[in-house]
């Protein structure tokens, strides 16, 4: 049988998270995989999702099933999150997902169903995995211009021209906020302007909102989804709460599909519920649950987003640390950007070899497009961090 098997491709976020894990030098600066990092280099459980899951083991009396579209209040204090209000409930249905990956999937096999083989217009660059996951769902994958590789911002003109060109059959991915990998992202100006050529075209929209929070605020970061589903008939969102409830491991997401009218929502729906039965059944719950009692209770919802608040400040801290100590060490604003840029990551702008030298020689792990996790730097050697970075850039 394996014989007519050939080695896949893995995906190169995790191939270096199991190297840098198996590389035994204690001075090993990890700025590779997205997860949160604390100033002693921990990915701590938040205490509001401790609390939470206390709570839960003291009062859970069943693991039966949920159902296939899994926990709905978990999905409607979400969709209250990311949508503020903004679209008509009677529009809106939602599945759980397992992780943002699993919203995601679930959004786009139900995208490939309604346009087989139709194009995804996704950034260029973007997350990785978005390739592998669009291809699944029997969907073609084009890109539009997104990063400026010279200014480190996003090259709205080129975007434009492509996202303005784009039909009624085409599905753009958007990231809802805090662009991966390059850090850089649209203004609320730029945002209306995507809305209003997604209006005009009749491209469809699916917002992948993985990072809410991280970037500016709550309610700043969900601008640009709002915008959208406010403006167009029809869109998807693929929520994750693996980053800003830090539940990495436990997959927790929902996928929320938003129609033109109530009945076709009830069809998306069954799409979106066959796909889950068809591929994992059930989504899984515990993270899921812990989001839901964090949300629906005013004190855990007030203790989780100062903790998020932290969090968010923290990282930008560390941008403007680096960016500073660089601009002293080297006297010059080339990596200036990186204290301008917002959410989990920067595009440093590095070549593959550069990048390669760095972790071989100094120890310091970057995806191989040079992409940072900023939650990453570690504070206290900031300016060795610098000084690797400068001797690196050249
Ligand atoms: C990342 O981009 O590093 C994270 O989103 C982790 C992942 O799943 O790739």
């Amino acid at each position: 049988m394996f014989e007519t098997l050939q080695k896949a491709t893995l995906d190169k976020i995790f191939v270096l998270m199991a190297e840098y894990a198996a590389d035994p030098r204690t001075n090993k600066i990890d700025l590779g995989v997205g997860v949160y990092k604390d100033p002693k280099n921990n990915t701590p459980i938040m205490s509001a999702v401790k609390k939470a899951e206390q709570r839960i083991l003291d009062g859970a009396k069943t693991k039966t099933y949920k159902g296939v579209v899994g926990n709905k209040e978990f999905s409607q204090a979400i969709v209250d999150l990311a949508l503020g209000g903004v679209v008509d409930a009677s529009r809106i249905r939602t599945v759980n997902g397992a992780g943002g990956t699993g919203a995601l999937m679930t959004l786009l096999h139900v995208l490939g169903r309604a346009r087989p083989g139709g194009k995804i217009y996704i950034s260029d660059p973007t997350w990785p995995n978005h390739i592998p996951l669009a291809e699944n769902a029997n969907l073609k994958v084009e890109y539009y211009p997104y990063f400026d590789a010279t200014t480190r911002k996003v090259d709205f003109d080129a975007m434009m021209k492509v996202i303005d060109g784009l039909g009624g059959n085409d599905i753009v991915l958007l990231h809802g906020c805090c662009h991966n990998p390059t850090g850089a992202n649209l203004t609320k100006a730029q945002w209306d302007l995507v809305a209003e050529s997604l209006k005009r075209t009749g491209a469809f929209p699916l917002i992948d909102l993985a990072y809410l929070g991280f970037g500016d605020g709550l309610e700043e970061d969900a601008y640009g989804v709002r915008k959208v589903a406010a403006s167009v008939p029809e869109s998807m969102i693929a929520f994750s709460a693996s980053k800003n409830f830090g539940l990495y491991r436990e997959r927790a997401g929902v996928s929320i599909a938003i129609a033109k009218d109530s009945a076709t929502a009830d069809v998306v729906s069954s799409q979106m519920q066959n796909v889950i039965r068809g591929t994992i059944s059930q989504t899984p719950d515990h993270g899921a649950e812990v989001v839901r009692v964090i949300l629906e209770d005013a004190e855990l919802r007030a203790e989780w987003a100062a903790e998020l608040k932290e969090m968010r400040e923290r990282m930008q801290r560390l941008r403007v640390k680096l960016a500073d100590a660089i601009r002293r060490k080297s006297n010059s604003k080339d990596f200036d950007f990186i204290a301008e840029h917002s959410g989990m990551f920067s595009l440093l702008g590095l070549a593959p070899d550069v990048v390669q030298k760095l972790k071989t020689e100094d120890a310091v792990y970057m995806i191989n497009d040079s992409r940072i996790n900023v939650a990453g730097i570690p504070e206290d050697r900031v300016d060795e961090l610098a000084d690797y970075l400068i001797a690196a850039a050249g």
